[in-house]
């Protein structure tokens, strides 16, 4: 699949955002290993801190149905900013996928693209537990 094609499904996943108090819908898309691809987006609450973003809501269909290995995740939003992840999201991602490449697409479908591991640096990771 090409960044494009990944991108395309970022943004339509973006058509499905609940988002009635930001008003700011995300899509976000997860490429697998094997090229499967979840989607998601994000849902807001009237307590805003339950508020889940378009990249956990990806990673949580995907989990959730047994993947783990995760190459790559494009997010879309509309406006003019690239729409990167939260740092909650990003530290959801280290879980699973510390060097996973990050697409980040804004508006009018351009997009930057990062791994992971330039976002998180000196990540906290499963290997402090242990
Ligand atoms: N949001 C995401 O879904 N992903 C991001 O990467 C940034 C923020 C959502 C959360 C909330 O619903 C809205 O955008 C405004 O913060």
């Amino acid at each position: 699949m090409t960044d494009r094609e990944l991108i395309n499904k970022a943004r339509d996943a973006a058509k499905y955002a609940y988002a009635p108090y930001s008003r700011f819908s995300v899509g976000a898309a997860l490429e697998c290993d094997d090229g499967a691809v979840y989607t998601g987006c994000n849902v807001e609450n009237a307590a805003l801190g339950c508020t889940i973003c378009a990249e956990r809501t990806a990673i949580c269909k995907a989990v959730s149905e047994g993947r783990r290995r995760f190459v790559r995740l494009a997010v879309y939003c509309g406006g003019n900013d690239y729409c990167v992840p939260c740092g909650t999201c990003r530290q959801v991602l280290h879980e699973f996928a510390p060097t996973i490449e990050l697409l980040c697409a804004r508006g009018n479908g351009s997009y930057v693209s990062y791994r992971l591991t330039d976002l998180l640096p000196a990540a906290f990771g499963g290997e402090f537990l242990n």
